[in-house]
């Protein structure tokens, strides 16, 4: 069976931006965000304070990032002393973030993971942040609050609760009073502040992965305040159109309405749309194959004209065998969710970027640091992110660099505590 021809331009179209709509989608997010400074209910986006700004360079000193141990010797220079880095979920052995998971399974287990990282000293004072990688309602560096899970996490008992006093609680049990937590961090900031340790004009940071988030220093130009990173959960962004397969996707995910921008880009989603366009493509609408970003990659990756490994891929994982023309169709699929993916992201950032210019003629210099799978590892991904700026900024792409901060969220933490150790 040959794919429809007109069924599949359809399906392409419906992952289509083309440059109008993405500058559309770049001013929504400014407004967006300027919107949520005036009042976040105003705005699809949290836009959650981090209660921390850019760190100085001058941090120095041990720390435990959660399970990491690292010294901070100053001017982007430190050492990890010890990584312990144990999953929360190993398929068919455990998994805390299930539904049937507890709260105190949950802690209980990254407790234990505190005590390989001090090496089961119960003595030694030790200053903990904790990057913590969900929405969470902060009051100070120490109280954050999670609002909400995302990404399909599920363990009850966490949602409206104060993480840090949960981990407390937890290290107490093991009788680790001697470490304190002191200070929770999104990833996002967790990047931003590991990247500016090491660069100037860090003023974006984002994690585009299994999930995704950009959060920036927002001047408060008017002094109202100091400056403070603001945490946006622009994956809850939502005022762009989404497509079909966007809106039987969020239909049936585990918090429907949520995450709106976060479900047509992240790594967690994307293989889920493509899976479902290609049931329509074999007309059975419905089925779950079961795609990854992983087998994506996969199938960007096969270069071959005859393409054998989209073809084995594909009959493992639906029973249908294609033919070379019809695996090229698959590739161009894949290739079109990422390039939207990669584009929606740019146009995220341009928002932020027209924001933080204002009224000036021209872009400062700007370094945006990013983490994550997708941005480092999906082919395409990070590629057609700088062409989305180009595309948007004109000449002022070239102010733009992005780095891959892909040590941030240990390095952030250990930061985000040294600076909360400082305020005492
Ligand atoms: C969460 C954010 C997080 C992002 C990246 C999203 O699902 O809401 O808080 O920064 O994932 O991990």
């Amino acid at each position: 069976m040959a794919f429809d021809k007109q069924q599949f331009e359809d399906i392409l179209n419906d992952f289509t931006i083309d440059s109008d709509e993405l500058r559309e989608i770049a001013g929504a997010f400014r407004y967006d965000l300027k919107q949520g400074l005036k009042d976040p209910d105003l705005s699809s986006m949290r836009m959650l304070k981090s209660y921390i700004g850019l760190p100085t360079r001058k941090e120095t000193g041990e720390y435990l990032a959660l399970d990491l141990r690292i010294r901070l010797d100053g001017d982007g220079k430190f050492e990890v002393l010890k990584k312990v880095a144990k999953p929360l979920v190993v398929p068919g052995k455990y998994n805390y973030i299930a539904a049937d998971a507890t709260a105190e399974q949950m802690f209980g287990f990254i407790a234990d993971l505190v005590e390989e990282a001090v090496e089961g000293d119960h003595t030694k004072k030790y200053f903990l942040g904790h990057t913590f990688s969900f929405p969470s309602e902060q009051t100070d560096l120490y109280n954050a609050k999670l609002i909400i899970w995302t990404k399909e996490f599920a363990t009850p008992g966490v949602e409206g609760k104060v993480v840090n006093d949960l981990l407390k609680d937890a290290l107490h049990k093991k009788g680790l009073d001697n470490v304190e937590p002191t200070a929770v961090i999104n990833d996002t900031v967790a990047v931003q502040l590991a990247a500016a340790y090491k660069h100037d004009n860090v003023n974006i940071g984002c994690i585009y992965a299994t999930g995704h988030n950009t959060c920036y220093l927002e001047p408060y130009a008017d002094k109202a305040q100091e400056a403070m990173i603001l945490n946006l959960e622009s994956g809850g962004f939502n005022r762009l159109t989404p497509g079909r397969f966007d809106i039987e996707l969020d239909k049936v995910s585990e918090k429907p309405g949520e995450q709106r921008l976060e479900k047509m880009v992240s790594g967690r989603y994307m293989g889920e749309l493509f899976g479902m366009a290609l049931a329509e493509l074999f007309d059975e609408k419905g089925k779950n194959y079961g795609f990854t970003s992983i087998d994506m990659s996969a199938i960007m990756d096969d270069e071959d004209p005859q393409h054998p490994a989209i073809i084995k891929l594909v009959a493992e994982k639906t029973g249908h065998t294609l033919d070379a023309a019809d695996a090229d169709k698959v590739q161009d699929l894949v290739l079109r969710i990422v390039n939207r993916s990669a584009r929606l992201v740019a146009a995220s950032f341009v928002g932020i970027l027209w924001q933080l210019q204002g009224a000036e003629q021209h872009l400062a210099p700007q370094t945006i640091a990013v983490d994550g799978s997708v941005y480092e590892k999906m082919p395409h991904a990070k590629e057609n992110l700088m062409k989305g700026l180009s595309e948007l900024l004109g000449e002022d792409a070239a102010q733009v660099t992005t780095v891959l901060e892909n040590g941030g969220s240990g390095l952030g933490a250990a930061i985000a505590a040294a600076v909360a150790a400082s305020r005492r």
